[in-house]
């Protein structure tokens, strides 16, 4: 039976670590404020939004809300940017993805001012990540990692088998366990072995994208196992990329879909909202 690594109560530990760290700031005089900016109606997006302003008014942070119509064009959107990088109330600048089709997203992350990029997108971030300087981390994979460490397990020098190459998650989680100083391999689509290779890792991060395609058939007895993935299911209920059911017996931890990764990022994105006031004093 596997250690259930509980992602609800870890991150709401995160948040309220936050939430200690921004009131000493507040005591100081020192208030930190967020800008969220959603273009369009997609409801997801909206739903996401929402929680990221909840987790601000329980950390204490000032979120600054900006909701735009789905029409608004490339050049508003960077002239809203241009002007939250240049307003010293604001400390980090969220541009919920997706945005519609017609905008360019790759121009806009870059838009963002590496010193309020709070979800660590700029290539200025994943740079200074790549070669060990500090900056923000995106935050799901920066969840992760506390996942794993308040978990209990340690990172060095395990084998570490990350499948998934996306620029939000699986290269910066690559990047992360690397610093932590594990030996890590990053899978794809075109993996040749994929099996072999996953049944060496103490420790697997699955983000493919693909319901419950990870099973006990690709985890070595005793490894921790984190599930990014998560699908709304023909039974209609959500799953991750792991078959849990399978994989349970045999891993040492687990994250359930729902309630692992998931919190996770949100309580990260405040985490790096804290962080901001440092990075930003430098
Ligand atoms: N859309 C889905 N996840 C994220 C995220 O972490 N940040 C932003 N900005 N948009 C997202």
């Amino acid at each position: 039976m596997a250690q259930i690594i509980d992602g609800k109560v870890i991150s709401k530990q995160i948040k309220d670590e936050v939430k200690e760290k921004v009131s000493a700031y507040k005591a100081q005089g020192i208030e930190i404020s967020l800008a969220v900016v959603l273009v369009g109606n997609d409801p997801a997006s909206t739903v996401y939004v929402g929680n990221k302003k909840k987790a601000c008014e329980y950390t204490g942070i000032n979120s600054v809300s900006y909701e735009l119509p789905e029409d608004t064009t490339e050049a508003e959107l960077l002239e809203l940017i241009d002007k939250l990088n240049n307003d010293d109330k604001i400390n980090g600048i969220l541009v919920q993805l997706p945005l519609p089709k017609h905008i360019d997203e790759d121009k806009v992350i870059k838009a963002i001012s590496p010193l309020k990029d709070v979800d660590g997108f700029h290539p200025m971030s994943v740079g200074a990540l790549s070669i060990g300087q500090p900056g923000f981390v995106s935050c799901t994979p920066a969840g992760i990692i506390e996942l794993i460490k308040r978990s209990g397990a340690d990172i060095e020098g395990k084998e570490c088998v990350v499948i998934g190459r996306s620029n939000i998650v699986g290269k910066p989680m690559a990047l992360l366990l690397l610093r932590e100083n594990g030996t890590v391999t990053i899978c794809h689509s075109r993996t040749k072995n994929l099996k072999e290779v996953c049944k060496r890792a103490d420790i697997l991060v699955v983000a493919i994208g693909r319901p419950k395609m990870i099973d006990k058939s690709y985890v070595k007895d005793g490894a921790v196992v984190i599930d990014v993935g998560i699908h709304r299911g023909a039974d209609n209920k959500l799953c991750g990329d792991v078959d849990f059911a399978s994989v349970e017996p045999v891993a040492g931890a687990i994250t359930p879909v729902p309630g692992g990764v998931g919190p996770m990022t949100i309580a990260m994105l405040m985490n790096n909202c804290v962080n901001s006031v440092a990075i930003q004093k430098k």
